[in-house]
């Protein structure tokens, strides 16, 4: 008998690691909780949200769900791999003290710290006029200004001297755009370079690297505009060199996952460090304890393994049993979203032509649902049309000419996706 998988988001990537999961002759079901229209696709949607660890716990009870395989950064925190474990169903997952690599920057980077793990310098406040202070101390030297706690993605200001980050300040810890998340601040160095995505699929102990990905976080085309959940991504990043990829395994990847286990919280899931590339190496911007939104959409088409098998064997702490496989094609992805997005959009726009796509190109969905219409917008971010080829201007053309035929009013898509 297969596995009945439970998968917790409703993004592009738990459509696309739910395709590549039903590719795998171990899966029986797919449940994904709450999921979308595309979700809904290739297996079964539950209607429990993300940090409702109680509903979840239930539902994988009712459903006869034997493992949970994390994808987004909410339920860990919480503590649902802690939970599910606790009544006997495997996870590929952070625990909660381990999935404080991401849900608490402070912590993040004293561990950084502790380690030896290079990372930009900074100090943390809990008091507004101690980190005025400092920021009037850094005699107008660029820095960042970082909201310690989860903060979907955002809480983070990137400044350019003393006025921007008294601003920061004033937004994260006097107005409190960003909740409790701005409790705490890390006021840290700001760094120049390029910014690449690394995956590593891990077991406590071992870790086996994803090819490295690049995403484009911001709205518009030539990285203007706000910051959004992500735009697109391609891989394999083009400017990752093989020596920087063995640097990024042994120096960050390997020396996190021996760290962690010292502290007495072995790190088993997906780990994936941002880092930012500058002259002299690779520095971590953050950790993620989980996997990457667009990044996945564009590694799952990639990845040749059986997705299912490697991350059950991680569960068990056997990763170094299975060899992961990837295809040498490069992947873009392109995220299609609603005009407007990050800020106001409208929903409820019946999105026509999907059925006109390539049959070797993925359309994974993120704001999408089924009503008496049809499939329809519901989100911001509405799609990312992911292709395949035997060079990334391939891929990128292929992707292209398929967004061109998907039609939905306030379609809204960056251009440069895979340009770099
Ligand atoms: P984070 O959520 O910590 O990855 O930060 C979000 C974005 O802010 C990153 O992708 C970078 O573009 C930028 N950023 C974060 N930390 C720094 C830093 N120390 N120097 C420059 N840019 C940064
Ligand atoms: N694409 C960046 C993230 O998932 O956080």
């Amino acid at each position: 008998m297969g596995s009945k998988v439970l998968l917790v988001g409703m993004g592009a990537r738990e459509h696309a690691v739910a395709w590549k999961l039903r590719q795998s002759p171990r899966v029986d079901e797919v449940f994904i909780a709450p999921g979308n229209a595309g979700t809904a696709l290739v297996g079964t949607n539950i209607p429990v949200q993300p940090k409702d660890i109680d509903g979840l716990a239930k539902a994988a009870k009712a459903h006869g769900i034997d493992f949970y395989l994390a994808t987004m950064d909410d339920p860990q925190p919480l503590g649902l791999v802690d939970r599910l474990t606790a009544e006997g169903i495997l996870c590929y997952g952070p625990t909660r003290a381990a999935a404080r690599l991401e849900s608490s920057k402070e912590w993040s980077k004293e561990f950084m710290v502790r380690h030896g793990i290079r990372t930009a310098a900074a100090r943390s406040f809990t008091d507004y006029r101690e980190a005025c202070a400092y920021v009037e101390s850094l005699n107008d030297r660029p820095c960042v200004v970082k909201s310690s706690g989860l903060a979907a993605g955002k809480g983070v200001i990137v400044c350019n001297g003393t006025r921007d980050a008294l601003e920061a300040l004033d937004i994260a810890m006097v107005r409190r755009d960003f909740g409790s998340a701005g409790d705490t601040v890390l006021i840290e160095q700001r760094l120049y370079g390029w910014e690449t995505s690394s995956h590593a699929f891990c077991d406590g102990k071992t870790a086996a690297m994803m090819p490295f990905s690049t995403d484009y976080k911001r709205a518009q085309d030539g990285d203007k505009g706000l910051n959004t959940g992500g735009m697109g991504a391609y891989s394999p990043s083009k400017l990752v060199t093989k020596e920087m990829a063995e640097e990024v395994r042994r120096e960050v990847v390997e020396r996190t996952l021996a760290g962690m286990a010292a502290e007495g919280a072995p790190f088993s899931g997906t780990l994936f460090p941002g880092l930012m590339v500058s002259a002299d190496g690779a520095y971590v911007l953050e950790y993620n304890a989980r996997f990457g939104d667009p990044e996945t959409q564009a590694l799952m088409m990639r990845l040749e393994s059986d997705l299912f098998e490697v991350c059950h064997a991680a569960a068990q702490q056997r990763l170094h049993e299975v060899e992961v496989r990837w295809k040498a094609e490069p992947a873009v992805g392109v995220v299609m979203c609603s005009a407007g997005y990050p800020a106001t959009y409208k929903l409820g726009y019946v999105i026509r032509g999907l059925d006109t796509v390539d049959p070797d190109v993925q359309v994974f969905h993120a704001g999408t649902k089924n009503d008496e219409r049809g499939i329809v917008t519901n989100g911001g971010r509405v799609l990312t049309v992911v292709a395949t080829g035997p060079t990334i201007e391939d891929a990128r053309a292929k992707a292209y000419d398929n967004v061109r035929r998907i039609e939905y009013t306030d379609a809204y898509y960056r251009k440069d996706v895979g340009l770099v």
